[in-house]
Order: C-alpha cells, then structure tokens, then sequence
C-alpha cells in the first residue's frame, strides 16, 4: 500500500506481523488482524502481570512534542510494566529543535542512538509514516499525528465497545463533534469500516467533510447535528469528539456556545447508548459533554481511559517481543465475536 508516495509500513494479516514493525496507521489491520487484537487486550487487561518481561532490556524513546495527558501516561507506564526504559521528549524545551534543527535531522539522531521503539505525537500530518521511510529499522508507534490518525486510540475505542457490543457488525454508532478534523474519528471510523459497523456522522455543516473518509464498505450518513437528540436513540454507542469551535463558522459557533448540542443527563436518560469520548472534554468554553454526564451509568469513558493501558501493553509487547504472549492461555473475550 503507498500513501502520499510513501510505502506504508508492513500490514497486519496476523499479530504475528506486528513483531519488530511500526503501528503508523490503523489501514495496516484487517479484520483478522483487529479480531485477534482485540482478544488479546482482553486477555491483557485480565492478567496484566504475564507480560511484564516482555521489554526487559529495551528501550523506549517517547516523543511527545504535542500535548498529551493519557496516550503519554498510558504509552509510557505500559512500557514500563512490560520491563522496559524510557527516555521522554515532552514538546521542544530542550531540544534542539529549538535551536532551528530539523526534524529530520532531529529524528536521525533518535534512530542512530538505536531504541527497540519510538512513540511519536506531532502536529504534522503523516510524519510517523515519514519517519517509517526515513529510518525503517525503528519500530514507530503512531500517538497521534495532527488530524490524520491516532491508531492506538482506535484500538482502545474498538475494545472498549466490544466490552459491551458482542457483534460488531450490528453496531450502530454516531460520531458526533468535529468530523473534518478529528483524528480519533477517522481511525476508529476506518477500523469499524472494517466490521461493516452502521455509521453516523453528527455535526455541524462546517465540521462536516463527506470527502474526507474513504469509507467503502459500510453504511454511514451525515447527520446536522440539528437531529442529535433523533439520532441518540438509533444507536448503541455516542461517540462524542471536541467540537473544536475555532474552526466552526460564526453560526454554528454560536449554536455550540449556547449549549445547544450539549450532551447531558437528560440525553443520555433517553437513549440506551453507551458514550465514549476519547478526552480530553474541553471545559474553558462549552463542554461538550456537561460534568453531570460523568457519573451517567451509561458513560464509559473513564472505562475507556483505562483500557488504553492494556491496549498499549499489548500493541508494544506485540512489537518488541512477538505473539508469542498467551500461546498457552486459550482465554478468549467470550464476548466478542470472531469473524
Ligand atoms: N485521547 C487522547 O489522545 O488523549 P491525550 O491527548 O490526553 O493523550
């Protein structure tokens, strides 16, 4: 597969194409490959002690160099409790990008320093992928790159619904927030392409972007956010974004700071959906998602939080030390269909 001219990395058939490669897009999974890691998250997030050998003796470069709470926090203890270390750049104090190097030059030196992997965040589109062609022998690990991907993210999304939605294939899901640019929905939406998931996009006309997903297989419509309150009760999961209002045009700017897409209790009591968010919610304006949602039975994203833990562990341990985890634990998630 080539993108922007550049050869995506190998593709997953298996998690046993996982070892010592990079995780830059979540178009490197198939179906199979998704189902099994999925399975092995579960089993993960069961025994998490199993695996805490599997990076003893090797090294982690984490290099956020954007904002981050949890997929840094997350990347970084899972690292550590597979056994491994860690050297962290957190934004650009310190480095000499801020002497004007740049980042190419900037990445060389991480790669000839020789670490097993090198988590990345940036606000340039596609420069994990880059990184990939630049210095192949690394294992990069995508942690979000501008609005184009965050792959790890979808992973933890993708189980933290199969903890309460057996068949994927029946989901029924609304995306609802920034569609245009964010990157969480774009790679949970390829992934759940995959699944022949039933896709809504809920959003104001200027966070829409019908060109921006090359959705082929599914069944999916955009959806004026206008219709919300309709939409809710046609689906099991809310998947709710931030709404990014820098980037609305005055109108729907100022529909979103009068509340009026706000998702709370009184949302949520009329719809048997689950809602996600994959954080953070943004409280200095509007919050999209009103504080009394926290505590709604039916609000899983503190569920979701946690997961990218056992996510992670299972992603890196895949990548530094291979499939060979649970060969002997033929522990399934029971509840989680095969495909
Ligand atoms: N979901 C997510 O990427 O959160 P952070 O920006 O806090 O890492």
């Amino acid at each position: 597969v080539v993108k922007l001219g550049l050869d995506m990395p190998k593709l997953f058939e298996t998690l046993d194409d996982f070892y010592q490669s990079s995780f830059v897009s979540i178009e490197q999974l198939n179906l199979n490959s998704a189902t099994e890691l999925i399975n092995l998250i579960k089993q993960t997030k069961d025994n998490p002690n199993s695996l805490s050998n599997r990076a003893k003796n090797k090294i982690l470069y984490s290099l956020f160099f954007n904002d981050s709470t949890r997929t840094r926090f997350s990347t970084e203890t899972a690292w550590l409790k597979l056994g491994g270390q860690i050297v962290s750049q957190v934004g650009t104090n310190g480095s000499s990008l801020n002497k004007g190097e740049t980042m190419y030059h900037t990445l060389a030196t991480y790669a000839s320093y020789l670490p097993d992997i090198i988590a990345i965040r940036c606000n340039e589109a596609n420069l994990p992928l880059k990184a990939t062609t630049w210095f192949p022998s690394i294992s990069w690990v995508n942690c979000g790159d501008a609005s184009n991907e965050h792959p790890t993210q979808a992973i933890l999304d993708l189980f933290t619904i199969s903890e309460v939605i057996s068949d994927i294939s029946k989901l029924k899901i609304a995306f609802v927030g920034d569609i245009k640019h964010g990157r969480t929905v774009r790679s949970l939406s390829k992934l759940l392409n995959l699944f022949g998931a039933q896709m809504y996009f809920v959003a104001p006309v200027s966070l829409q972007n019908q060109k921006e997903y090359e959705l082929d297989k599914i069944s999916y419509q955009y959806v004026d956010i206008e219709n919300l309150i309709d939409i809710v009760q046609e689906v099991d999961i809310i998947y709710a974004t931030r709404p990014q209002i820098e980037r609305m045009n005055d109108s729907d700017k100022q529909k979103y700071q009068n509340g009026v897409y706000q998702i709370t209790n009184q949302i949520m009591n009329s719809t048997r959906a689950k809602l996600l968010h994959p954080l953070p919610i943004d409280s200095s304006v509007f919050p999209e998602i009103h504080p009394e949602v926290d505590s709604h039975p039916q609000a899983l994203y503190f569920q979701q939080m946690e997961n990218g833990l056992y996510a992670r562990m299972a992603i890196l341990s895949l990548i530094v030390s291979g499939n060979q985890v649970f060969t002997n634990n033929n522990q399934t998630n029971k509840n989680f269909k095969s495909y």
